[in-house]
């Protein structure tokens, strides 16, 4: 843990809500909000039993509500049963909404397919016949390896129905990542597609599985369900995998949804760490689904008659509490897309707001930031050249939101009507913390306001002491909440030392600097640790520095984040090799055996950006790796601290070349 050097807020524009926003929204006006929080304060227990009662569909009432008595493994509606998949589509059908669009779904080369719930549900309904007869069913663990569509929205559907945990894993991941969850989950099904089309490209998923399925320890998975997206050949195990359409064929459209207890593990989300490997991330069917469905409502101001986009991908949390759960709960139409947002052209997105009437659109400050530059260069992709009238309520998550970005995506995507919502969040919340609420909060870009209500957050120092107001110390959640991470998969210790350390009194530590301003705003400063956020995509360093250090001519390495305009965090690895510090040409070559390897046992995603090599990495006399002084040298600035506790100084002046 370590706090960031305070710093000077420059942002002070404030931008309020509309009377007319105000006037239609599902918390109007502060006075709404504050009464909301001041009731949560009260009585914690009523609140979130009410708004249980309120917003879920339980077979079998619950309670209790929250149970502390095992704290931090904290358990919420225990005594409670239902089923998640029945409150994603079933209470739509009952509800006079059947034949109300579910999903719009756009594939990589502009065709448009769509379902209603009906449709959805009886698509979910028989991959769930066709799951539950080769014989899985409640307590077996499913990975999902599959491109956006509705296939995977049905798939991991159908895994709550029968009450199988799902483990979705983002096909930007190897196959030596794939492998690593699929033993570490201990998955006896996985289901993936052939291959996957992004920007024109064909790219093999099931390929990927095979290799993953031939490491030690993969042997508990029985069937690997396949769904044909783009007709390529794929290798082919008899005895092993199955098409998606033949497990289906036959089966009937309905199938009754599997009543598990409401502390039922519904996913397990791999995230990066600190350290070491990726944790699995378990979250609870009941508490999960109803944060999600509660913060789809009041952050996204959720109407009957909306069109919801979320461009994030299902591999990532965003996908699930977004795509898949929460907002389906809600009863959303929602737009899902397959592609990139530069194909054919940057102005892509532009184009499917204007042709899908989109009215909330959610995505990633990466996104915007890349959008900007590429309007530049490409007017005809600005926004301005679109009719995005139909837009109300922008939003944006995974990363800081610079002011500069934030205002224009108001101004240009948002045309100056559309509230943003910068949403602060992270796997292990499993939905909205801190964020405005369109119809109340005054926004100020570049902060993520205020916690919802029913949250406690704070800003400490490492004694878990409160700050006071604009300086900087560790953002902390102090009260448990539904949708609160329960466990580390198969490592409750590290789920123990990791999430709650004792100094911190039993308050959730985020691994996020934060402060807050003389509005009690927060504005979040970045990880603590050595996560990356790169392209908005959580990345763990010390991953990547595995992955390179298990190259047989690396000695060692380390990987650090360096401020990127675009990408927000570019990756930078430095690297001591076995042999002499290569130059030129050489380098040149090891650099991309190096990327490649990366892109092998991590995933393209983790590939380094920029790779300097020198003879040894600057150590304290323990022998630490000075992270701190390489960020300095990643940035191509000189290193002005003090450098008299390092063992080796001169070290420093080796890594000048950038490869
Ligand atoms: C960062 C993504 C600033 C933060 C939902 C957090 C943000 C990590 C924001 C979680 C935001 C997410 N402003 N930073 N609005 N949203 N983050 O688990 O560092 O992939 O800890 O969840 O992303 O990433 P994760």
């Amino acid at each position: 843990m370590s706090s960031t050097i305070d710093s000077i807020l420059v942002e002070s524009r404030v931008f309020m809500p509309s009377a007319e926003t105000v006037s239609k929204a599902h918390i109007s006006g502060m006075s709404a909000y504050k009464a909301l929080c001041a009731e949560a304060e009260q009585d914690p227990d009523a609140f979130w039993s009410k708004l249980a009662r309120e917003h879920l569909t339980w077979h079998k009432p619950f309670s209790k509500v929250l149970d502390e008595s095992n704290a931090p493994f904290y358990t919420w509606f225990e005594d409670g049963e239902l089923n998640v998949s029945e409150n994603c589509l079933d209470v739509h059908l009952k509800n006079g909404n059947a034949d109300k669009t579910a999903l719009i779904f756009e594939a990589d080369d502009g065709a448009v397919q769509r379902v209603t719930f009906r449709e959805l549900l009886a698509r979910v309904c028989r991959i769930a016949n066709g799951i539950k007869a080769m014989g899985f069913g409640k307590g077996d663990r499913a990975i999902i390896y599959m491109p956006m569509s509705i296939e995977v929205i049905a798939t991991m559907q159908a895994c709550a129905r029968l009450g199988l945990t799902h483990s979705v894993v983002f096909g930007g991941f190897s196959a030596k990542s794939l492998h690593q969850r699929i033993v570490d989950v201990g998955a006896s099904l996985v289901i993936t597609a052939d291959a996957q089309m992004r920007g024109g490209r064909v790219i093999p998923l099931k390929a990927a599985v095979d290799e993953a399925l031939t490491g030690a320890g993969s042997e508990v998975v029985k069937k690997v369900v396949v769904y044909r997206r783009a007709g390529t050949d794929v290798a082919w195990d008899e005895a092993r995998d199955v098409w998606l359409h033949d497990i289906e064929e036959g089966q009937p459209d309905t199938c009754d949804p599997v009543a598990v207890e409401a502390e039922h593990p519904l996913f397990i989300l791999y995230t990066s760490g600190s350290t070491g490997k990726p944790k699995g991330v378990q979250h609870a069917s009941a508490g999960f689904l109803l944060w999600a469905s509660v913060t789809s409502k009041w952050v996204f101001d959720a109407k009957p008659d909306d069109v919801f986009w979320c461009t994030a991908d299902v591999g990532w949390v965003t996908g699930h509490s977004y795509i898949v759960y929460g907002t389906m709960a809600a009863g959303l139409t929602q737009v899902v897309f397959e592609g990139i947002p530069t194909y054919p052209d940057a102005g892509r997105f532009w184009q499917m707001i204007e042709r899908h009437k989109v009215t909330i659109f959610y995505t990633a400050p990466t996104a915007i930031r890349s959008l900007i530059k590429a309007s530049q260069a490409h007017p005809e992709t600005h926004p301005e050249r679109y009719d995005l009238s139909s837009l109300r309520l922008l939003g944006s998550v995974g990363e800081p939101i610079n002011p500069e970005a934030w205002v224009w995506y108001y101004n240009n995507v948002g045309g100056g009507r559309c509230p943003v919502v910068d949403t602060w969040w992270q796997t292990e919340t499993g939905g909205h913390i801190l964020t405005p609420l369109p119809g109340a909060t005054p926004l100020k870009p570049g902060s993520c306001t205020l916690p919802l209500p029913g949250i406690s957050t704070s800003v400490v120092d490492e004694a878990g002491n409160e700050v006071p107001e604009g300086r900087g110390g560790l953002l902390v959640i102090n009260r448990p909440w539904p949708a609160m991470i329960r466990t580390v998969w198969g490592d409750p210790d590290r789920f123990t030392s990791g999430y709650f350390p004792p100094e911190l009194k039993g308050a959730y530590l985020a691994g996020d600097n934060a402060q807050r301003d003389k509005d009690g705003y927060y504005w979040i400063m970045g990880r603590t640790d050595d996560v990356l956020s790169v392209s908005g995509h959580r990345l763990g360093g010390t991953e990547i520095e595995s992955a390179l250090v298990s190259h047989e001519l690396v000695a060692e390495a380390a990987v650090v984040g360096r401020p990127d305009a675009t990408t927000g965090e570019a990756i930078v690895a430095f690297v001591m090799l076995k042999r002499p510090v290569p130059e030129g040409k050489e380098a040149e070559d090891i650099a991309g055996q190096l990327r490649d390897w990366v892109a092998r046992e991590v995933g393209v995603i983790a590939k380094p950006r920029d790779i300097r090599f020198g003879n040894n990495l600057p150590k304290t006399r323990s022998g630490k790796i000075m992270r701190r002084l390489l960020r300095v040298v990643a940035e191509g600035k000189e290193v002005l601290q003090d450098v008299s506790t390092l063992e080796n100084p001169d070290v420093l002046k080796q890594f000048t070349g950038v490869y």
